[in-house]
């Protein structure tokens, strides 16, 4: 296993994502209706339906394929599962885990607004803006975090370090070999 460095910690994210469900419930009087990106957005998603009272088992998802055609530049999204549950006027608050080119977001709000969704919010963990190809509004953000490829809580290196409770970086050559594969990440 290459060295995990920490990047924030357990204490820092549950701090962080309390202040994201109080700005949240401030934002607008309507109910949110979460909506979970899998498969990193779990623990985000868990810890944020926690903080707002809301039953995480009722937390709706959708799972997004990264670039189909294997070619990160292509750039293409497919929508692999959609939303379980009615989203027709409601106030659909997408979590994600991390927000990199900003393909993936960019393509899912127009989606749920197609569903008949009141309104899209995109909510998201961690921001790395110096990645951003596609512009793409993001209605809450945790963490802006540099160009760096990290893991845990949720986020993983080819299906690896998702169970660790902190969001860390992989050091050495294997995480530039991740970025460098097509469709890394989920
Ligand atoms: P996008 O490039 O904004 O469309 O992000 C697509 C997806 O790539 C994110 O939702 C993550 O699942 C994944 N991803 C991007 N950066 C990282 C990272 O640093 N670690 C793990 N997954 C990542
Ligand atoms: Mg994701």
């Amino acid at each position: 296993m290459p060295p995990v460095r920490v990047l924030i910690d357990e204490a820092t994210l549950a701090a962080r994502i309390r202040d994201l469900a109080a700005e949240l419930r401030r934002r607008a009087p309507e109910p949110p209706y979460p909506c979970m990106v899998l498969e990193g957005a779990r623990p985000f998603a868990r810890e944020l339906c926690r903080a707002l009272a809301l039953d995480p088992e009722a937390c709706d998802r959708v799972r997004l394929s990264s670039y189909a055609d294997g070619t990160e530049s292509s750039g293409k999204v497919r929508l692999l599962e959609a939303p379980r549950g009615d989203l027709r006027g409601r106030r659909v608050v997408v979590l994600e885990d991390i927000v990199d080119t900003g393909r993936s977001m960019a393509f899912l709000r127009p989606r749920l607004e197609a569903l008949g969704a009141a309104s899209v919010e995109v909510w998201t963990l961690l921001d790395k803006p110096s990645r951003r190809v596609v512009d793409v509004r993001l209605d809450g953000v945790g963490f802006e975090i540099p160009d760096r490829f990290v893991v845990g809580f949720g986020l993983d290196l080819g299906g690896r370090f998702r169970d660790l409770p902190y969001v860390g970086v992989v050091d050495g050559g294997e995480a530039a070999a991740a970025l460098a594969r097509p469709g890394a990440g989920a």
